[in-house]
């Protein structure tokens, strides 16, 4: 069965640009539904987007007398992308806040596919701080925004807030719904970013991970289908995905924690977090005063989650990261052995463009059975895809000769 697009449109004069969406995506194969918003049918007749679509236009929450059939929940079953062109202001406040008292923003609330929104409004509403806030809010919940462009609008005004071009949101949304199946049924699980050690109440240890790299991991994966589970030290990155599951931890152990507690139910697991190899011995209840010239901390070592994940393999994938600042490939490949790891990948960290905090990376990738390349430099999405490429060809080995 073809999928379905759930297209939302709400009450903006460019909503006649929907119709050019609806027509975009029937080109490619999908089925579209419509819901409108009750201002929405004011401005235009439902019976143009059911003449398009060939099927009747959601508006009234109540229309549908059946009690077999609930007609947000079912249709919320059957969607692969909701797409909102045009939002109004009203819309995204509704659906930043949890607000579901019609037939769209209810079934924004029962919908766990990906969401593309379009705004679409006069430019004081669209650069209203409450308008961005609660923009983003929902960007970090993983939803996407096709930002309005500047120029005419509707009352006569110059300014921001005109509806993108349907091309580029139809663009946006078949990148959302890119995805394959060919993780389906995996779980995985991504650790992600730096932790942090305290040191006293205002203190601590921590490292230059952002996450990126590991987020961009989750997304993949999430993309191709999997089950994925998030542990995520503190980054300041939206959540990559809807629906799996994010663990938020500090420190080193907090991290341990939760991968012991989660691994079991883990067919691979990725540790691109870049976990404290020390902490302090102690943390002070109190902050520490500069009483004498110098301070001496003693430092303790934290467990190695991943060779200690190593050490419980069984036959799960397990892939490790090295950040190195030299000898990039001998300390990779002694790390692979060492951990007892499926794959290592690893980066050299004190190259700019490439290393902590970046957008891009250019790693070295080494398997068990002896396959290595280096990548040229990539976003980090693009590296995610080409390690997660190298995983699947390991789950087909594995098939086809398992571990003893
Ligand atoms: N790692 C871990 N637990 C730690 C430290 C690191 O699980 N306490 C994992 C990281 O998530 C990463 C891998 O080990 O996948 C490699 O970490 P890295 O810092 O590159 O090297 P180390 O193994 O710690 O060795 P060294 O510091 O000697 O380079």
């Amino acid at each position: 069965m073809n999928e379905t697009i759930i297209l939302g449109v709400s009450s903006s004069i460019s909503l006649y640009k929907a119709c050019e969406i609806v027509r975009a995506f029937q080109k490619r194969e999908f089925q579209v539904r419509v819901i409108m918003t009750p201002n929405a049918g004011k401005l235009i007749s439902p019976r143009l987007f059911q003449a398009l679509t060939g099927h009747e236009v959601f508006l009234d929450l109540f229309a549908d007398s059946s009690v077999e059939r609930i007609a947000h929940i079912d249709l919320a079953r059957q969607a692969s992308l909701f797409l909102v062109a045009p939002a109004t202001a009203n819309v995204i406040g509704k659906f930043a806040s949890g607000v579901a008292d019609e037939f769209l923003s209810t079934f924004f609330l029962a919908a766990s596919c990906p969401v593309v929104i379009a705004p679409a409004m006069h430019e004081n509403m669209y650069l209203h701080p409450q308008t961005q806030e609660n923009m983003a809010r929902l960007r970090s919940r993983g939803i996407r925004f096709v930002l309005p462009g500047k120029g005419q609008l509707a009352c006569g005004d110059e300014g921001w807030g005109r509806l993108a071009q349907p091309e580029a949101i139809v663009a946006v949304g078949l990148e959302a719904l890119s995805r394959s199946t060919s993780l389906t049924g995996k779980r995985i699980l991504v650790t992600a970013g730096p932790t942090r050690e305290s040191v006293d109440p205002v203190r601590y240890f921590t490292n230059r991970s952002s996450g990126k790299m590991g987020y961009a991991l989750a997304e993949e994966a999430a993309s191709r289908g999997a089950e994925v589970t998030l542990v995520s030290g503190p980054v300041s990155l939206p959540v990559p995905f809807r629906g799996g599951l994010v663990r938020n931890v500090e420190t080193a152990a907090e991290m341990e924690a939760a991968v012991f507690d989660l691994s079991a139910k883990a067919d691979i697991i990725i540790m691109a977090a870049a976990v404290a190899d020390f902490r302090p011995a102690r943390t002070e209840a109190n902050k520490i005063k500069k009483a004498g010239a110098d301070l001496e901390l003693t430092l303790t070592r934290t467990t190695d989650i991943l060779a200690e994940l190593g050490r419980r393999k069984s036959s799960r994938i397990l892939v490790g990261f090295a950040a190195e600042t030299e000898a990039l490939e001998d300390n990779a490949r002694a790390k692979l052995q060492d951990k007892n790891l499926d794959m290592v990948v690893a980066n050299d960290v004190s190259q700019p463009d490439t290393g902590f905090g970046s957008d891009s990376n250019r790693v070295f990738v080494a398997l068990r059975d002896g396959k290595s390349f280096q990548t040229e430099k990539m976003s980090k999405r693009e590296v995610s895809s080409v390690i997660f490429n190298e995983i699947e060809g390991i789950i087909e080995r594995k098939k086809n000769s398992p571990d003893p």
